[in-house]
């Protein structure tokens, strides 16, 4: 078991509309109302943010935004800026997802531009990581971890990363019913611990939460946080239902 404060965050992706998200949040809101030693974020599209702000008010859940532009304001078409973000009542933001990097051609370098804006405006970076099964086959997780962590924090001063969320979710378990054992996620949650170490020291690593998402469901969810580096997790799908998500909270 780790000793931070979990987090358990939602990423509801490309789903529901905005009257689906309100009711999801409000029936969400009620299931866990009285949790009080998890943090627990949910992370609707953007169209539903304010509304489901609106919803949570008063709540112990936070809202977080799935990606946000590094730019300030300007001419960019369907980009979001961070000044936005916040603007609905977000005080997270989903940085790097899997997702956005294959299917959006995001990359460690736009990774790194998005974390940086994303703590200007005072939100928690929930900084995603990830091999792909091919890349764990090749036995070259450990380098692929090394370099999407070092580019995705480079140039960031120790002072600025203190409310830094790193999430492990490996490619090949997203979505795809495949978790990683607790093994396979405290030898990789351990590795990511040992980069940040290795970067600004023990006390800083000691103190970063990195939560696990790949297929967290209620039935695996105590299992996985019993490992002492696992502080938390990302849910997609099971993150789409309350009754589901609250199981998991409530872990
Ligand atoms: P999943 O998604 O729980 O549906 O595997 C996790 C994620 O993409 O954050």
């Amino acid at each position: 078991m780790s000793l931070r404060r979990p987090l358990i965050a939602g990423n509801w992706k490309m789903y529901k509309t905005c009257s689906e998200a309100v009711e999801t949040a409000r029936n969400l809101k009620d299931l866990i109302k009285d949790v009080t030693d998890v943090d627990i974020m949910i992370a609707p599209s953007f169209t539903s943010l304010s509304m489901v702000a609106g919803a949570l008010a008063g709540s112990n859940i936070h809202l977080g935004a799935q990606t946000l532009s590094w730019h300030e304001d300007g001419a960019y078409t369907g980009e979001i800026s961070p000044s936005m973000v916040v603007s609905t009542g977000c005080d997270h933001a989903i940085i790097g997802h899997s997702e956005r990097r294959q299917y959006f051609h995001e990359t460690d370098d736009t990774v790194n531009k998005r974390i940086v804006a994303a703590i200007k405006h005072d939100l928690v970076p929930v900084f995603c990581v990830g091999e792909t099964e091919t890349e764990r086959e090749a036995n070259i997780t450990f380098s692929v971890l090394d370099k999407q962590v070092t580019t995705g924090l480079q140039d960031i001063a120790l002072e600025d990363l203190s409310k830094l969320v790193v999430a492990y979710e490996p490619i090949w378990a997203i979505g795809t019913g495949k978790t990683a054992t607790t093994e396979q996620a405290q030898e990789v949650h351990q590795f990511i611990r040992s980069l940040l170490e290795k970067a600004h020291g023990s006390g800083f690593a000691e103190s970063i939460r990195i939560v696990y998402g790949g297929s967290v469901k209620p039935d695996n969810v105590a299992e996985l946080m019993s490992m002492p580096d696992v502080d938390g997790g990302l849910v997609g799908g099971a993150s789409l239902d309350a009754v589901s998500f609250s199981k998991i909270v409530l872990y």
